[in-house]
């Protein structure tokens, strides 16, 4: 089917990660500092170009409920991740559910969260938090292993590991 997207045969548009990387500090901050380009797909059999999201890319909404569930699985159950599970409360469920909703959006997909909480400010909902340099690693160690476990294709494990880093490096509120 010449229609089918294959991720594979998906390619970068390093033009649209450049447009995004030089976006100035103040109109990146007001958001996220980075969010997943867009990867643009084959052409079609009408020879125009379908632009796949990385929500899409990644699998819709099912992929995305996959990833979510393993990263606060694994935050519970690895005790490297002590540090990080210590800064949330005794359940989890609040945040697995609103990770869900603003991934989805952040993605590319639906704006789940928007529609329920407004503009995320996600550094600011992060305040009430201690978020240092152990906190940021083990969050970002803790997603890259619930990519690798529920199958993010390589490529676009690779870019999202970039944008995570620039989000949770952005949300640290203390220096160590
Ligand atoms: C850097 C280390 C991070 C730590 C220690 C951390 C910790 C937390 C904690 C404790 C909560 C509250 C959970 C609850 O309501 O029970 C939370 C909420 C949340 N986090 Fe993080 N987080 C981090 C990074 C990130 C990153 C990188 C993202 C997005 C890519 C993110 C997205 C969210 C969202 C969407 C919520 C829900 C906010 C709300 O509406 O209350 N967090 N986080």
């Amino acid at each position: 089917m010449g229609r089918a997207l294959s991720p594979i045969r998906i390619r970068i548009s390093i033009s649209i990660r450049q447009q995004l990387s030089n976006l100035p500090e103040s109109f990146q901050g007001h958001h996220m500092p980075l969010q997943p380009a867009s990867a643009p797909a084959p052409s079609d059999t009408e020879g125009s170009a379908h632009v796949l999201t990385p929500f899409e890319w990644m699998g819709g909404e099912p992929q995305v409920r996959a990833l979510v569930d393993r990263f606060y699985d694994l935050m519970d159950l690895e005790p490297g991740y002590a540090e990080l599970r210590a800064s949330h409360g005794s359940t989890l469920d609040d945040a697995r559910q609103k990770l869900f909703w603003f991934l989805c959006g952040w993605l590319g997909g639906p704006d789940h969260y928007v529609q329920r909480f407004g503009h995320p400010r996600l550094r600011m909902r992060h305040m009430p938090f201690a978020i240092g340099i152990v906190e940021r690693d083990q969050w970002l160690a803790c997603m890259d292993q619930a990519m690798g476990e529920v199958g993010v294709n390589a490529e676009l494990r690779q870019r999202l590991r970039g944008s995570f880093f620039q989000t949770a490096d952005w949300m640290r509120n203390r220096g160590v």
